[in-house]
Order: structure tokens, then C-alpha cells, then sequence
């Protein structure tokens, strides 16, 4: 990593404001003022490792629901919000285990989701896509800007938070819910309702993204308009298989086990990787490649460098001729 500022700071109320999300509010242990942060940023948390290993990172965009507070300004307290991933690596299990008096490491704010300065936003967010852009919305309330901010998820019951977004957003806050026919969101008729170019913000599955861009993109809006971030890291897929590694300047040979990510394989065995989103998106773990037939999952690298065959995001790519050969 690029020389994070490391913080250690203090649980003080977590609540669960659906059945499968909890909120975490963080303050500093002194309890002197955080740094502060952009809309859109998030924090990583060290998720200790169940067998005592290696703590893994895990990255939480920062809430703000109070149009009111300038979070730029530094803060003095980060709020976070969790949805509970079952099948996940341990990361939601930890962070919903937590209570008051907890202490967790994490590094300071960054961001790669930043919000920009056009007159009129579309703000689109599924389930615990809204984290990022509750922030973003309270900025643009703040700034007395226009938007609309679509939120949607499973059912009514699934939407954390909607009191106090409705507190601020009022009628620019839309409810979407799968089950309620009225409500249910459809993309082409959002679309269709808004203006080619319009700027669009969207958080949630990798479904509902790439849906969003794919309609947009269909209807005329250029790529420089379109704005996204995945809210959980890729999960491995079903059919994955183990792979060799050869990082080629020592000639060490390593073996990526189907279920973990070439990432964490490195970090275990002690490569120097940079990253931070883990989903292919934010661009800092591009890594070299010598030999080998990429498998690209991301979503970071253009359509030439993936046909290059030369360069791979370690987070989520993996390898399609059994061994690969990196520049690491
Ligand atoms: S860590 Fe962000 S693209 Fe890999």
C-alpha cells in the first residue's frame, strides 16, 4: 500500500436498521477530530484473520446524513454501514460481531468515487450501495444542487436509512422495491426519464451496474458521465480452479487456491502489492504479466489492454492456461 495513515478507533454504537445490516459509528479514542473525507470516500478496516494470521483489509464507504455537516472539514465520527454476507470471507461477521467499546485499525479515508460539480446528478443506489451515495446526497443538498436520488432494493424492509435520507433529500429520494409491482425499479423507464449526458452516479450488485451502463450506454451517454462502485469485493466464481504463480525476478512459484483471489495469495506469502478497492475497479494492483493466459474480471482496464494479454488487476483476475508468470 502507498503509506496509509493508520488509525485505531473506538466502537461507539452500532445499530441494525434492517435485519441484515448493521451501522457502525467509529470515533477516535482521544476523541479528537478524524481526518475528514469527500462524499464517496471509504474507509479500509483490518479484519483479523480467524487463524491468527495476516489481518485482511476490508473497504467501507463513509455515510453522511446530515446535509449540515461538512465532512471535508474533518469529523468526529465516521459512521459505517455492513450488510451480512454469509457466504462472504468473514469480513461482514466480523463487523456485525462488534459492540460498543470495541476498537478496530483502519486507514484513513480515500477516495475513488468522487462526486463532481455538474448541474443535475442521477443518483442510483441498490441495497448497501447506498452508503457512498447517502454522502453524496447530503453534499448536493448541502449545495442546493439538483438531483434525484433512486434507491431500491428487495423489499421496503431492505432499505436502511430511509428516514433520515427522506429528512434531507424529501421528494428527490425514490423508493424502489422488488416486491411491490408500483414501485419496482426499471431502468429503461429511469432512463428513458432522464437526459442523454445526464450524470449518473449508481452503487449497489454488479448486476444492477452493469444493467445501468449497459442502458445508458445503449441510449447515447458517453462513458466520462457514468459513474460506479461495486459495495462488495468480487466473490470468487463457481468453476474456479487452483492456478501456479511464478513471480519471475526471485522464481518463486506459488499456488492459487480456487477459492482465494491471486491477491491474497501474494500477500500471504509476503509480496509488495499495492491495492485497495479488491474489486477491479480502482486500478492500483495492476501487476505485469510475462507469460500466461489472463483470465480478466475487472473493470478497470481498457478493452486493449486486456486483449494485450500484459498487464492483469491480481484482485480478481485469474489464469486460464493453469500457470501465469508476473513482473513482481
Ligand atoms: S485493488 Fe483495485 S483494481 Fe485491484
Amino acid at each position: 500500500m502507498l503509506a496509509p495513515t493508520l488509525l485505531t478507533l473506538r466502537v461507539v454504537a452500532v445499530d441494525a436498521p434492517t435485519s441484515l445490516i448493521k451501522s457502525v459509528i467509529l470515533e477516535a479514542q482521544d476523541d479528537a477530530l478524524l481526518p475528514g473525507y469527500e462524499p464517496g470516500a471509504h474507509l479500509q478496516v483490518a479484519i483479523p484473520s480467524a487463524d491468527g494470521g495476516v489481518s485482511q483489509w476490508r473497504s467501507y464507504s463513509l455515510i453522511n446524513l446530515d446535509p449540515a455537516v461538512d465532512t471535508r472539514a474533518g469529523v468526529t465520527a465516521y459512521r459505517l454501514g455492513i450488510r451480512r454476507e454469509d457466504d462472504g470471507r468473514g469480513g461482514s461477521r466480523h463487523m456485525h460481531a462488534l459492540k460498543a467499546g470495541d476498537t478496530l485499525s483502519v486507514r484513513a479515508p480515500v477516495n475513488h468515487f468522487p462526486l463532481a460539480a455538474p448541474p443535475s446528478v442521477l443518483l442510483i443506489a441498490g441495497g448497501i450501495g447506498i452508503t457512498p451515495m447517502a454522502a453524496m446526497a447530503a453534499e448536493l443538498s448541502a449545495q442546493k444542487r439538483d438531483y434525484a436520488l433512486h434507491f431500491s432494493g428487495r423489499s421496503r424492509d431492505a432499505l436502511p436509512f430511509v428516514d433520515e435520507l427522506r429528512g434531507f433529500a424529501g421528494e428527490r429520494l425514490v423508493l424502489h422495491a422488488d416486491d411491490d409491482p408500483a414501485t419496482r425499479l426499471s431502468i429503461d423507464a429511469l432512463l428513458d426519464g432522464a437526459q442523454v449526458n445526464q450524470p449518473i452516479y449508481v452503487c449497489g450488485p454488479a448486476g444492477m451496474i452493469d444493467a445501468v451502463l449497459a442502458a445508458a450506454r445503449q441510449r447515447g451517454w458517453h462513458d466520462c458521465d457514468l459513474h460506479y462502485e461495486l459495495f462488495t469485493e468480487t466473490a470468487p466464481h463457481a468453476g474456479d480452479t487452483a492456478f501456479e504463480v511464478e513471480l519471475k525476478p526471485s522464481g518463486k512459484v506459488l499456488t492459487v487456491p480456487a477459492d482465494q483471489s491471486l491477491l491474497d495469495t501474494l500477500l500471504d506469502h509476503g509480496a509488495d502489492v499495492m491495492y485497495d478497492c479488491r474489486a477491479g475497479y480502482c486500478g492500483l494492483c495492476s501487476t505485469r504479466v510475462c507469460e500466461g493466459e489472463i483470465d480478466h474480471r475487472d473493470t478497470y482496464l481498457s478493452d486493449a489492454d486486456k486483449a494485450g494479454g500484459k498487464v492483469m488487476q491480481v484482485c480478481v483476475s485469474r489464469c486460464r492456461s493453469g500457470r501465469l508468470v508476473l513482473d513482481l
